[in-house]
């Protein structure tokens, strides 16, 4: 099951950066574009350093550990196309930035 999440204020986050945050239990890396804002998982493929603390470029995060470099609009590695992240849909509301997450499903009747 879908859910939206309150992340953010959008002023929180100027043009060109990001950061690591927690929702709902899960590491998502919050990057804030020319484009718009974007969200992915924030566990580098590589060995798990967070992609919110990387710089950003070109629509591209690079992890501040090693430098891989993840496509911030699809989730795709620059330098191991076998390593995605997961990237997650966000939308602008009122000043806010809400990121849309896979719940857990809904219990199944018996
Ligand atoms: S931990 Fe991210 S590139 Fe190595």
């Amino acid at each position: 099951m879908m859910r939206e999440f309150d992340v953010a204020e959008c002023a929180s986050l100027p043009v060109g950066a990001a950061r690591s945050l927690e929702v709902h239990g899960r590491r998502l890396a919050l990057a804030h574009l020319a484009e718009g804002f974007f969200a992915i998982d924030d566990a580098c493929p590589h060995r798990g350093s967070p992609l919110g603390a990387g710089f950003v470029k070109d629509c591209v995060v690079h992890c501040p550990q090693h430098g891989w470099g993840f496509d911030l609009r699809t989730g795709a590695c620059d330098v191991r196309p076998d390593k995605p992240v997961l990237t997650h849909p966000v939308t602008v509301r009122d000043g806010h930035v809400w990121v849309s997450l896979e719940t857990d499903p809904s219990p199944t009747a018996h």
